[in-house]
């Protein structure tokens, strides 16, 4: 609400949202528009080995899609079998026409990769620009690009965000990011990118990395479609950028 005002600039006192909700709890009303995206994603299901076949997974998956309702769901199968489940079962009709390729190995420093380019010049994000990186995520503004590098429970590397305004760019950011590790993150370095996107599958040949294996990505209503050649390392189906 004070987004809006802002908007319109009306500047009412900082605390009147407060101060009316406790005047009165049920007096405010706001417009929702119902026409929008509305999107959920289902990932990490798994249930431990030694409890597998007990219905436990199938519990968790009711109370999962009753939850996100009537959205446009979105997953990754991780195999045929389970596309199968997915589509048979609980009626994901759309498969998209893409997958995610999983790519993983050791980064090698090499000198074949972007290592510079002019008028680029990166940044570490911080909390004094995490704003416009946040921007770029919805609009693709001025950041050119942002790279994450995130460390997993068993000190692997994630590659995961890179997005960028293009591959010379995403390479010079990773390269720039793979880098700085420390040598005991760089044995086990993981990356995942669309198969549409030939150069982000080509980003990862050259860090030194070897595709595992792909998954498929499946919705309820519509594929999701966003702006896939400046993705060009993701985690789940939730990264689109439009
Ligand atoms: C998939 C998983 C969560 C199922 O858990 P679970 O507790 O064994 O599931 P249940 O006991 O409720 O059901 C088991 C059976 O139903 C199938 N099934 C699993 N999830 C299902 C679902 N959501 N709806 C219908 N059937 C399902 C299983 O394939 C299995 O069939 P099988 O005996 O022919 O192999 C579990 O096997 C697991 O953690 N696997 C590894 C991670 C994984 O592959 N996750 C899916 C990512 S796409």
């Amino acid at each position: 609400m004070k987004n809006l005002w802002t908007s319109i600039e009306w500047f009412p006192h900082k605390h009147a949202n407060e101060v009316m909700i406790k005047a009165d709890p049920n007096g405010i009303f706001v417009a929702e528009d119902t026409d929008s995206e509305d999107f959920a994603n289902i990932g990490a299901y798994c249930v431990r080995p030694e409890y597998r076949g007990h219905g436990i997974g199938q519990s968790l998956w009711n109370t999962g899609m009753a939850h996100m309702g009537d959205r446009n769901i979105g997953l990754f199968a991780i195999s045929d079998k389970m596309l199968a489940i997915y589509r048979d079962k609980h009626n994901f009709k759309h498969i998209a026409n893409r997958q995610l390729v999983l790519m993983r190995g050791s980064f090698v420093p090499n000198k074949g990769l972007i290592d510079r380019i002019d008028g680029i010049s990166l940044a570490v994000i911080s909390e004094d620009n995490i704003l416009d990186v946040i921007q770029y995520d919805r609009h693709v503004n001025e950041v050119s690009g942002f790279c994450f590098l995130l460390n997993t429970t068993s000190n692997a590397t994630m590659i995961e965000p890179l997005y960028a305004d293009n591959e010379q760019i995403a390479e010079l950011l990773v390269n720039k990011c793979c880098q700085q590790l420390p040598q005991n993150r760089t044995q086990n370095v993981n990356y995942e990118c669309w198969d549409t996107n030939n150069s982000a599958q080509e980003i990862g040949n050259k860090l030194g990395l070897i595709e595992l294996k792909r998954e498929k990505n499946a919705f309820t209503k519509k594929v999701m479609i966003g702006n896939m050649d400046k993705m060009f390392g993701l985690s789940s189906s939730l990264f689109f950028a439009s």
